[in-house]
């Protein structure tokens, strides 16, 4: 089976993107997720935008530390299966930290996303135990299992993939939002990248206006985060899995730029 991931969704550009961009792979894969906790403005998501993205035909959105930003959030996230957010908040929040979904050939994937803690604001639960946990409780139930690991630091996410390696179809690493040139299938089957990129305006810093981002560089004061306009980048990951032992068989990145 085929699986699509597509990488951070930014504001209105990321939305254009999947919408020029998706329905050249959506009829050769089995299923699409992708990352929106930037799709609303850059951080978060609403409804309205959700509904949006499914409609452009993604099957499941993952989120990331953006998850609580639009407070419109709390109205869906508890009653929808096709959002997740990071497993490791502690204390059970508002929605599902994991789901799982029927593929159009077939076969049932788990979708699960959690976040990493190094330079992580947020105090979370360690994400390898909380991982090992839902990993064990999932062993039984489905072969096909994908996790958007959403981390700040290149080596918190590389020790994720050899930690998980052999338990779970692929890794993929978001949140960094520049595609890395390091996708690999792991020796014991797990597909893995370190980044997917982000699918947004790509002249910007990482999605966000950038005299503002910039600003905040030069002068240390706070400033808000406002999504880019211009033209787009779509950043996504192409996997092949085998849907009986849920091993990885191969996985490609993908990175496509409107003309500006
Ligand atoms: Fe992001
Ligand atoms: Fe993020």
């Amino acid at each position: 089976m085929k699986l699509l991931f597509v990488g951070d969704i930014v504001g209105r550009p990321g939305r254009a993107a999947v919408r020029e961009c998706l329905p050249q792979y959506r009829g050769q894969v089995d299923l699409v997720v992708a990352n929106g906790e930037n799709a609303a403005g850059g951080t978060g998501i609403t409804f309205e935008i959700a509904d949006e993205i499914w409609g452009m035909g993604v099957d499941v959105i993952t989120m990331g530390n953006h998850v609580w930003d639009k407070k419109e959030v709390f109205e869906f996230i508890d009653d929808s299966d096709r959002i997740v957010r990071p497993l490791n908040y502690p204390r059970n929040p508002p929605g599902h930290g994991l789901c799982t979904v029927l593929g159009s050939g077939g076969t049932m994937v788990t979708v699960m996303n959690a976040c990493g803690r190094v330079f992580n604001p947020v105090l979370l639960d360690d994400p390898f135990q909380v991982l090992d946990k839902a990993l064990e409780s999932l062993a039984a139930k489905t072969r096909v299992i994908i996790l958007d690991f959403h981390g700040e630091a290149t080596s918190e996410k590389v020790a994720m993939g050899h930690y998980l390696d052999g338990r779970l179809s692929a890794i993929i690493g978001t949140h960094t939002h520049v595609q890395t040139n390091d996708a690999v299938v792991l020796p014991k089957g797990t597909g893995y990248i370190t980044d997917a990129g982000m699918t947004g305006p790509y002249d910007s810093v990482i999605g966000m206006k950038k005299d503002l981002i910039v600003s905040r560089f030069l002068n240390q004061m706070p400033s808000r985060f406002e999504a880019a306009g211009g033209p787009w980048q779509f950043n996504a990951v192409l996997m092949e899995i085998d849907p009986l032992s849920g091993r990885c068989l191969s996985i490609n990145n993908i990175s496509q730029r409107q003309n500006a």
